[in-house]
């Protein structure tokens, strides 16, 4: 996969029918505003039952795209209330976010767990957006560099040369989620180079340059542009901001 600019929206367990109807209508309707291309994408992450939906509506806008916020670590079978990455992938769904630390949290995800979700994605061509991030009290103590690196060893690390370079990262303080506190540009920068520079010493200088590493955490229409102007950020993963068509809109425009 080349390296890409994506601004990724997570509206996470939000939006019921009518909401989510107006929301995508929206998205739609400011689409040639965004000036998209193969390299410069939107992904839209909605709660499950409305991804076929998005699909759908998206299939006449080239470069907006359908995602999921998780998938089954399972292929397929007798687990009740699970969404396989095969069912995501026949809706026309192409990206996943796997690892949200949400999910880390609350659905104790393990990084086991997590990798076995990536690779059932992968198995059905789904593109991982992969989650990492420290705690404050991670930062606090300056462990944070340590606490990521450990975060891509016991999970991505684990991907062949091939599996890897079809992935998504994106760097997500958990301090900043949904707290309205982003990091600053150079906080940002810092992780996202070191992140760049892991991939680099697993892998290759040519691997760490083909992924593209999004930033999360509080990213709204005031401080996406530069976010987006540092070297080793690629995008973003939005949430509260992605649930506004008129401010998701402000965001990918950022892109520029
Ligand atoms: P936020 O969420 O933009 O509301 O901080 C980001 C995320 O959790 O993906």
């Amino acid at each position: 996969m080349t390296r890409k600019k994506i601004i990724a929206g997570n509206w996470k367990m939000n939006a019921t029918k009518d909401e989510a109807v107006t929301l995508v209508n929206g998205i739609i309707a400011n689409y040639s505003d965004y000036n998209l291309s193969a390299t410069k994408i939107v992904v839209v992450a909605s709660p499950f039952p409305y991804i076929h939906y998005c699909s759908s509506m998206f299939s006449k806008f080239p470069n907006l795209i359908a995602a999921a916020q998780n998938c089954s670590e399972f292929e397929q079978g007798a687990y009740t209330g699970e969404v396989s990455a095969k069912i995501i992938a026949s809706l026309d769904v192409n990206y996943v976010i796997i690892g949200h630390s949400e999910r880390r949290q609350y659905f104790a995800e393990t990084e086991e767990v997590l990798l076995n979700k990536i690779k059932q994605a992968q198995k059905q061509d789904l593109i991982p957006i992969f989650c990492c991030g420290e705690s404050l009290e991670t930062r606090e103590s300056n462990a944070h560099f340590d606490f990521i690196k450990a975060q891509l060893e016991n999970c991505i690390f684990h991907l062949t040369e091939n599996e890897i370079k079809d992935i998504v990262i994106a760097y997500e303080p958990i301090w900043a989620i949904g707290t309205g506190k982003t990091a600053t540009p150079e906080q940002a920068q810092e992780i996202h180079a070191f992140i760049r520079s892991e991939i680099a010493i697993k892998y290759s200088e040519e691997i760490a340059t083909q992924i593209s590493i999004l930033y999360g955490g509080s990213v709204n229409a005031k401080n996406a542009a530069e976010l987006f102007a540092c070297n080793d950020i690629d995008g973003g993963l939005v949430g509260g901001a992605s649930l506004k068509a008129d401010e998701f809109a402000t965001i990918i425009k950022a892109m520029n």
